[in-house]
C-alpha cells in the first residue's frame, strides 16, 4: 500500500481538489483507495460523501489499528473507495503531543494496509501543524499545488523546509513535486511566475498543471470529477487531471 500526502500551508490553492480527483481516477483504475480528510473544513468529505466509511479521522489519532482493523473488516472484494472523513474532534489536535499522534496515525495507517487498500490519500489544512506533520511522518509521498501567484509563491520555502525536516525522520518520503494550480494561461504575471518557479525548483515542478477552470469547481460542488461533467468546457480540465493522476500514479509505483 502507497500513501500520500496533499500540503501546502497557502490555503485554497486546489488541494482538496487535486486530492479528490486523485481518488476518483484511482478507483476507476481499479484500485482500493482510502481518503483521508484530516481538515475541519471538510472539503473532501462533502465531495465524497457517497463513501463514507463512518469511520472518523480524529479516531486515527485516539484508537490504534486493531480498532480500524475491526472496522474495516471483511470489505468486498474488487475496487472501492472508503472516506475517512473530518469531525469537529480535529480542531483540538493542535492541543496533543506530536511525537503521540505521530505514532498512533503510523499505527492506522499500517491497519489501513492491512485492511486491503493498495492506497491512502490524504487530505489536510492549510496549516503547518501537528496533523499535517503526522500525516507526512506515516507517507511515503507529497505533492503541494501551488498558486502562481507571490503570496502562494512565498510560502514554499517554509513547505519545502517542513518536508526536508520531516524526511530526516521518514527517510521513504519522496516530495513528488509541486502542481502550478488555478493557472490562468493569458495572464503574463502567472506566465512570469511559472517561467521563475521552474527556473528556481528545475527537478520540483510537475510537468503540466491545472488550470484556472470553473467546471473544477462544478464538479467539486457536484461531488463527481469533472470528467462527469458534461460541457465542453470540462475536456481541457479533464485533460489536466487526468494527467496530474496519471504521473502520480506512476510515481507513487502503486501496485495494486
Ligand atoms: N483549477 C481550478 N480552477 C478553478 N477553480 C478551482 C480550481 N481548483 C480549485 N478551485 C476552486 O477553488 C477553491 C479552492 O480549491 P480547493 O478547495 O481545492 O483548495 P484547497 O487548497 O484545498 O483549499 P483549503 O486550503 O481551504 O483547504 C474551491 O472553491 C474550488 O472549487
Ligand atoms: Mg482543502
Amino acid at each position: 500500500m502507497k500513501t500520500l500526502v496533499v500540503a501546502q500551508q497557502k490555503g485554497g490553492v486546489g488541494k482538496t481538489s487535486s486530492i479528490v480527483h486523485l481518488a476518483f481516477d484511482f478507483l476507476e483504475r481499479g484500485l482500493r483507495v482510502a481518503v483521508i480528510d484530516l481538515d475541519t473544513q471538510g472539503n473532501a468529505s462533502f465531495t465524497l460523501h457517497d463513501f463514507n466509511s463512518e469511520y472518523t479521522a480524529s479516531q486515527l489519532f485516539d484508537q490504534n489499528g486493531d480498532d480500524l482493523r475491526q472496522w474495516f473488516h471483511g470489505l468486498p472484494e474488487g475496487p472501492l473507495m472508503r472516506l475517512i472523513g473530518s469531525d469537529a474532534v480535529l480542531a483540538n489536535m493542535e492541543k496533543r503531543n506530536l511525537t503521540d499522534a505521530a505514532v498512533a496515525f503510523k499505527d492506522n495507517i499500517t491497519a489501513l494496509a492491512d485492511s486491503g487498500f493498495d492506497v491512502v490519500l490524504i487530505d489536510t489544512a492549510p496549516a503547518l501543524g501537528i496533523s499535517l506533520a503526522s500525516a507526512l511522518y506515516a507517507a511515503d509521498s507529497v505533492i503541494s499545488p501551488i498558486e502562481l501567484e507571490a503570496y502562494s509563491i512565498q510560502g514554499i520555502k517554509k513547505m519545502l523546509t517542513t518536508i526536508a525536516n520531516v524526511r530526516k525522520l521518514n527517510t521513504k518520503l519522496k516530495f513528488l513535486g509541486m502542481v502550478p494550480s488555478k493557472v490562468d494561461a493569458r495572464n503574463p504575471r502567472h506566465r512570469r511566475h511559472q517561467e521563475e518557479l521552474q527556473a528556481a525548483y528545475p527537478q520540483l515542478m510537475i510537468p503540466g498543471g491545472i488550470g484556472l477552470r470553473s467546471s473544477i469547481a462544478d464538479a467539486l460542488s457536484s461531488r463527481v470529477p469533472v470528467w462527469k461533467i458534461k460541457k465542453t468546457a470540462a475536456r481541457k480540465a479533464t485533460l489536466e487531471m487526468r494527467a496530474l493522476a496519471a504521473y502520480i500514479y506512476e510515481k507513487m509505483e502503486i501496485t495494486p
